[in-house]
This record gives C-alpha cells, sequence and structure tokens, in this order.
C-alpha cells in the first residue's frame, strides 16, 4: 500500500523543520545568511524569480526537494511528457506540452505523431487569421470582418479573452474582439451591441461542444445574425468553430470545414495554446501567436531538463505545498505590477483550482490535509488602495506572486518607475515589516502606535522580467502550469479532471426541466423549491 503523503520521511522532516524554525522571521533569515537573495533565487529564461522572501530556510528548501523526489515528481514529469495516460479517472494523455513543440519534433501516440497533428491544425489557423486579418475573408454581403466574437467558457473563454488583454498592444487595432461566456443574456447583449451582423465573426469554442452556455449563447447568436442577414447560407461566412467534436459541431450546422481542431488530450484549462487561440492569433497575428508557442516551450523544456533545484516551476509548486501545508496559508494571492496581465489572475484561478481543488487522492482515499489554496489577485498598483491592508495587517497569511516587467510597452515617464518601485516596496513591507520601536521614534502618540505597526514575516515571491512579449507571456503561463502540476503531484491528487462541477450541471438541467413543465411537482428541499416558485410566480 502506497504510504500517506504526511507518513513520508520528508514530511516528517517538514514538520520538524517547521517546528523548529517557526519562530525564526523573514527578517532572521536575511540577518543570518547575507547571500541568501542570490542563494534564493533563480536567474533563467530571461525571469529572475525570487523567493529569498517566502518562509523559508536553505534547509527548508532542500527538503522541499527531498519531497519531491520522495514522492516521485521526476518520474511524474517524464510521464506526462511521454503522454502515459496520468488523467487516470479519464484514461488521458495530459499532453499540452505537445501543443507548442517545435515542427521538426515527434511524438507518436498510440502509434499517431500528435506534433504532426498540432501543426497541421496551426496551419490551418494561420491561413484563415491572414485571411481576416488582411480582409480576404470576406462575411455574407461581401464586406470584410472588423468583429471578432470569441463565445466560449472555462478555459474556452479564460485564456483567449487573458491573452487578448495581455497582448492587446501587439493586437491589430482595427479589429474589434469580445469575448462572450456567461449564460446570462446580458452578457450577449453587450458584446454585439453597436456591432454590424455583416461585419462580425463568432468563433464557437468549446472542447465539447455540448457545454449549456456556449451552445445557448451561439444559438443566439446564430439568431441575431439571420435575423439581419435572413439567410441560413450566411452561417458559413459568419461562424467557425473550435472543438474536439466534429460531430456536434456539424449537427450544430458549422460547415466542418471551418472548424479548428483540439485532442482529447488538451485539458480545457490547459488549451489557449491549441486551436482555442484562435482568436488570439486573429488578434496579434501568426508570427506572435508562434512566438507565444516558442516561450511555452522553453518553460516546457526548462521544467523537463532543469535540476529540481533550478527548477523554477518545481520551487513555485513546492514553496506552494509549503505554505499551504505548514504556515498554514489558505490563499495565494497573484499581483500583476504590469496593467496588461490584468485578466491572469482570473485565468490562473481555473488553471490552479479546478486543477487542484480536490480532497480525493488518485487511489481515492480522503486527503488528510490541504490541497490547492484560493488564488485570486488584480493588477498594482489598484490592489494596494483596496485589500492590500489585509495583506499587511490582517490575521491570515497571504503569500504573494508578484509580477513585473523592467521595460514599459508604453514609455510614460515616470509611470514605470513609480510602478516597479510599489511593487518592490510592496515586497520589503510585507517581509520586514515596521516595528513599535519605529513607529514611536517617528513621535507617534503611544495610543496609535499598535495600529501602525506592521508585523512584517509575510511570505511573497517576485518574478521579474525584461518586458511583456508574446514568449515571456506563454513562459508564465507555462511555469503555472507546471507549478500547479508540482503540486498536484506533492498531493497524490489529480490535476486533470474536474468531477468537481458536474453535480451543480446536472442539478441545473433538472431544474430547467422543471421550470419549463406547467404545474410539475417539486421534489426538492424546501429551500430549493421555495427558490423555484419564488423565481416562477
Ligand atoms: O465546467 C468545467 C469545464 O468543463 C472546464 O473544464 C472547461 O474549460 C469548460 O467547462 C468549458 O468546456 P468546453 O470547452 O467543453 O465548452
Amino acid at each position: 500500500m502506497k504510504l500517506q503523503l504526511t507518513e513520508t520521511k520528508s514530511w516528517k522532516a517538514l514538520e520538524a523543520q517547521h517546528n523548529a524554525e517557526k519562530q525564526t522571521t523573514i527578517k532572521d533569515f536575511f540577518a543570518q545568511n547575507t547571500d541568501r537573495a542570490t542563494e534564493l533565487s533563480i536567474n533563467n529564461l530571461g525571469i529572475y524569480f525570487d523567493f529569498s522572501k517566502q518562509r523559508v530556510s536553505n534547509q527548508t528548501v532542500a527538503l522541499l526537494l527531498e519531497l519531491a523526489n520522495e514522492c516521485g515528481l521526476r518520474e511524474k514529469i517524464d510521464a506526462m511528457f511521454r503522454g502515459d495516460k496520468i488523467n487516470i479517472t479519464e484514461n488521458r494523455s495530459v499532453l499540452h506540452t505537445a501543443l507548442r513543440k517545435p515542427k521538426n519534433a515527434t511524438l507518436l501516440i498510440d502509434g499517431v505523431d500528435v506534433v504532426k497533428q498540432v501543426h497541421e491544425v496551426l496551419e490551418k489557423m494561420s491561413g484563415f487569421a491572414n485571411e481576416i486579418r488582411s480582409g480576404a475573408w470576406k462575411g455574407f454581403t461581401g464586406k470584410p470582418i472588423k468583429n471578432i466574437v470569441n463565445i466560449g467558457i472555462g478555459g474556452s473563454d479564460l485564456g483567449p479573452v487573458m491573452a487578448y488583454e495581455a497582448l492587446k498592444f501587439y493586437a491589430k487595432h482595427d479589429l474589434t474582439f469580445r469575448y462572450v461566456s456567461n449564460v446570462d443574456g446580458n452578457d450577449f447583449a453587450e458584446a454585439v451591441r453597436g456591432m454590424a451582423p455583416d461585419e462580425t465573426l463568432f468563433v464557437v469554442s468549446s472542447k465539447t461542444f455540448t457545454t449549456l452556455e456556449t451552445m445557448t449563447n451561439a444559438r443566439t447568436a446564430r439568431t441575431w445574425l439571420l435575423q439581419s442577414l435572413s439567410d441560413e447560407k450566411a452561417v458559413a461566412r459568419h461562424f467557425v468553430a473550435v472543438s474536439t467534436n466534429e460531430k456536434e459541431v456539424a449537427k450544430f450546422g458549422i460547415d466542418t470545414a471551418n472548424m479548428f481542431g483540439f485532442w482529447d488530450w488538451v485539458g480545457g484549462r490547459y488549451s489557449m495554446d491549441s486551436a482555442i487561440g484562435l482568436s488570439t492569433m486573429i488578434a496579434v497575428g501568426v508570427a506572435n501567436f508562434y512566438a507565444l508557442l516558442e516561450g511555452f516551450n522553453q518553460m516546457d523544456e526548462h521544467f523537463r531538463t532543469a535540476p529540481f533545484n533550478q527548477n523554477i516551476p518545481v520551487i513555485m509548486g513546492l514553496l506552494t505545498v509549503w505554505n499551504s501545508n505548514f504556515v498554514g496559508a489558505k490563499t495565494q494571492a497573484i499581483l500583476p505590477y504590469e496593467n496588461y496581465l490584468k485578466r491572469f489572475p482570473a485565468y490562473l484561478q481555473q488553471l490552479t483550482m479546478e486543477s487542484n481543488g480536490k480532497y480525493v487522492t488518485l487511489e481515492g482515499e480522503k486527503v488528510t490535509y490541504s490541497t490547492s489554496p484560493i488564488y485570486w489577485g488584480e493588477p498594482g498598483t489598484n490592489g494596494q488602495h483596496s485589500f492590500y491592508q489585509l495583506i499587511h495587517q490582517g490575521t491570515d497569511i497571504i503569500p504573494c506572486d508578484f509580477i513585473g516587467f523592467k521595460k514599459p510597452l508604453n514609455n510614460l515617464p515616470p509611470h514605470q518607475d513609480y510602478l516597479i518601485a510599489n511593487m518592490i516596496a510592496q515586497g520589503e513591507a510585507l517581509a520586514f515589516g515596521k516595528s513599535a520601536q519605529a513607529v514611536a521614534a517617528e513621535g507617534v502618540k503611544a495610543e496609535l502606535i499598535p495600529h501602525k505597526v506592521f508585523e512584517g514575516n509575510r511570505p511573497s515571491s517576485t518574478f521579474f522580467l525584461d518586458t511583456l512579449t508574446p514568449q515571456n507571456l506563454g513562459k508564465l503561463i507555462a511555469m503555472y502550469e507546471h507549478s500547479t502540476y508540482v503540486q498536484g503531484v506533492i498531493w497524490g491528487i489529480n490535476p486533470f479532471d474536474q468531477m468537481g462541477v458536474e453535480l451543480g450541471k446536472v442539478l441545473a438541467q433538472g431544474i430547467i426541466a422543471e421550470m419549463q413543465t406547467p404545474n410539475v411537482q417539486l421534489q426538492h428541499d424546501s429551500s430549493t423549491n421555495a427558490l423555484i416558485q419564488f423565481y416562477q410566480k
């Protein structure tokens, strides 16, 4: 029988380590080791990853690396890249890393070269993106496309919208991009407000092509289009599909010649660099999309080959385990000091929490430790004028990831200096705080001193890059993808299924049926019955 995580030798050593060092503050760690900033940082792939302001000593990092070894991380990484069916509950390979392999690579899965398949789709996407961008693709009335509306939800929305926002600087600015995800009709209504149907392209993105929200929005889009163009033949010029499900695409009425495929070995939340990125490619152009893929691939290779003590996603994942299971942090803040990354925290929420928000191990046992923290965040400096109060002086420890870039895309001095100075200052303030003595020395009245003290000892990591390019975005996303995998491996859970989203969906289907059946006898609990009745009255 497999040893419970908490019974492993390295876990027990980490518990002892935590007990021995829990009174040692980040400030103490720095005082004890003048080389700490160098020793607890990695500078590779153009990313300066500083984790010296985490609550770890070098010894703790060494023990975390032992934990990784004891949990078989090396073999688990190899198994993922090899295409083993590591998503055991769905009996699937997990091969988002194949989506960004160069064209001359090969990877045979069940006798099929998946890299070849990937590049065939990329080429089809490139041809289509170029046609839209150049105006060669004409709508039904002969006009070029000006508006691109991606309809999708979850991984079929959050990745595209995040990437569009992140790379807006590189986008073709005479095209308008909108993203519709919510089944709330307001989302669709506002997205198409003011758009001319004959200049609008809908990209219906859904891995399964059965998702209630996406199919409802897609049908509404078709009605909206046909109300104006009054001919079913218009659908072929104004709808394309991105999916793994050819049958459902055809059933919906989209010509499968206008379908861009992907495969069951790409999880929804790991799919933004598959054909799900079609709207991204149209926005930023083919070359930039390939640069994004190149960035992903560089991080993949780093993750696959770098020794664990120099491996950015490995260290990140282990720090999350440390913070969650030993320091007792329940959440993780993502704080990009880069406004273009404003949707990055939302994107990471699905990536991390749909992956590791699980209480059952691969063996089907209930875990006896915390798994995924809650990820959340907003771009700096906006957060500083809102929730940072709680990060600095609240009762919970909230590890923070600061993400910043040296060079701004829009150079408007002195903005960048102010932005980056704030990012650096926040990490310093969190780690070192401000003592009562220092407050008193400023002449603060005695009764106010406790209010103005900053305890410090609050952990953070900083990721510093040169500038926000498509390539660097690819690296950052892959970095979090792999950190998420590392966490899942240590916790012994399956990061690649999402059974926890099913129950609510099934119950909603039942309630929809009840709402549409006159005089139905409701059989729920009294609260649910009352809510349905309240809605219907
Ligand atoms: O509800 C969860 C989920 O299955 C996600 O994992 C996925 O990204 C999203 O729904 C959308 O699914 P699809 O792309 O099949 O429409």
